[in-house]
């Protein structure tokens, strides 16, 4: 018989009908002649009751299972006589696909997130990360739809590359160079022996390649890996993370942030209509509050304001910051919570940052000392997008690369773009975690994350 899943037996099969199921035990009560098994697939949040009695074959095994056992289980869909569930399984069979031992990890008690982390390989079988994962792959696939919908090209920009598009200097290398014994020109390691004939590392971001297809495809987003070696051990930055970039040619800075605010609002209504009964346990469990703020947000216009009214405003407000706010200098994640949780209460997109603190790519604006840069902000955790119309004016952009420290020959695919047809052109990249975490109100980044790569830790 084939297998259904739970999602689809609690979802719309008729009472009396036969199914099969199979999923693992959350729990078993034995009572007087009869057994309860809580049965999970993982399909949907809801586990399904199944009731055993002794006149099926092998009823003393299967009373004696484990939780976490495996169980094919073939009965009747019945109305359920108990409270707490609409329906239930009377079994007719039952196959211990794989018993578990008594000192299965997962027990009834709530377990700690830490503590789950610990064991990658029954954490997504837990109600938190079961609705967290559900969630992640639900996005995903929203995010494809909103940009398919408006006619996006998806391109996969590559993973190994030779530039570091931030300018930040946190690319891991990759390299086939022998680490003990490496090639040496005089007392520098020779690179141009290395598998690429140069050094190249992990991609920190697909946005340069990006750029080159919006100006042949006009519209188009990356969605994939990108890696940090930011040392810093915080619970919002990860070194393996996912982000999404669109690139628009033809925009400025505003319509970039129309889209922006377009694409978050698209993937809040998303999930608040088909991710119901997770986030239903988010709102009870993890943050108190969070479907009203959702639903808010779902058709909320964002407030902006440009990063001098943001320094004027937290310098105002009084505040004891731990870090110096000053016009040039950037800032920390205590002003960006301040800004969105206490003066705004809600996402900002701040503007116009100074030249000095961003990246080179960004578009000069005429007084020259900001860029048309965005960030936007979110309570609770802070930048979840950065983006900025690009320097479209090739004289323009090889200044500001020579400014900061970067040969503008190193880049010369890149500077090509803006030597034949070249045109105004806007993008971000919005952290898909962050997301996750703002929409879940999970609080690390580490928890929305399948295997979390953190310094110290890539073990799973
Ligand atoms: O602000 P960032 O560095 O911008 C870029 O990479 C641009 N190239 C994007 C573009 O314009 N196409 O990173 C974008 C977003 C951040 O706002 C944040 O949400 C996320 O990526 N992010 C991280 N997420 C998790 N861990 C980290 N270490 C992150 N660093 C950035
Ligand atoms: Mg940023």
């Amino acid at each position: 018989m084939e297998r259904k899943s739970i999602r689809k037996v609690l979802g719309g099969v008729a009472p009396g009908e036969i199914v099969c199921v199979k999923g693992w035990v959350r729990t078993l009560r034995s009572g007087k002649d009869i057994v309860f098994i809580a049965l999970n697939d993982g399909s949907c949040f809801a586990s399904l009751q199944v009731v055993v009695s002794p006149d099926i074959a092998d009823f003393e095994s299967v009373a004696r299972v484990g939780t976490g056992a495996c169980l094919a289980v073939r009965g009747v869909l019945i109305e359920s006589p108990a409270a707490g569930q609409r329906c239930e399984v009377q079994a007719r069979e039952v196959e211990i696909l794989g018993d578990a031992d008594v000192d299965y990890p997962l027990q009834k008690k709530r377990h700690s997130l830490e503590f789950l982390r610990s064991i990658a390989h029954l954490r997504p079988r837990s109600n938190t990360f079961g609705a967290v994962f559900r969630l992640r792959s639900a996005l995903s696939f929203a995010i494809h739809r909103f940009f398919n919908e408006r006619g996006f090209l998806y391109v996969h920009t590559p993973i190994i590359t030779a530039n570091d598009c931030e300018g930040a200097g946190e690319m891991f290398r990759v390299t086939t160079l022998d680490s003990e014994n490496p090639p040496k020109n005089g007392n520098h390691i020779a690179w141009n022996e290395d598998f690429f004939g140069e050094k190249t590392g992990l991609t920190v971001s697909g946005q340069l390649q990006g750029e080159l297809f919006a100006t042949a495809f006009s519209d188009i987003y990356t969605f994939g890996p990108t890696f940090r070696a930011e040392n810093s051990n915080t619970s919002r930055h990860a070194a393996e993370f996912w982000m999404i970039e669109p690139e628009m040619a033809f925009a400025d800075l505003e319509d970039d942030c129309r889209l922006a605010e377009d694409f978050l609002r698209y993937l809040v209504t998303y999930t608040l209509e088909h991710c119901g009964e997770d986030l239903a346990f988010f709102n009870e469990r993890i943050e108190k509050g969070l479907l009203d703020k959702l639903q808010t947000l779902a058709t909320a216009s964002f407030e902006t304001m440009t990063y001098s009214e943001a320094v004027n405003r937290l310098q105002a407000s009084g505040e004891n910051f731990q870090f110096p706010v000053d016009w040039g200098l950037d800032l920390q994640s205590e002003h960006e919570r301040y800004l969105t949780e206490k003066i705004i209460g809600g996402p900002v997109f701040v503007t116009d940052y100074p030249v000095g603190i961003k990246a080179f790519y960004m578009r000069l604006n005429d007084e020259e000392k900001t860029v048309a840069a965005m960030d936007l902000l979110v309570p609770r955790v802070g930048e979840i997008i950065g983006g900025s119309q690009r320097e479209e004016r090739l004289d323009v952009l090889q200044r500001r690369m020579t400014e900061s420290g970067i040969v503008p020959e190193s880049l010369w695919w890149y500077l090509d773009t803006r030597r034949w047809g070249s045109c105004p052109h806007a993008g971000f990249g919005l952290g898909f975690e962050r997301l996750l975490m703002y929409l879940t109100g999970m609080e690390n980044i580490r928890d929305v994350i399948p295997f979390p790569r953190t310094p110290g830790n890539a073990r799973f």
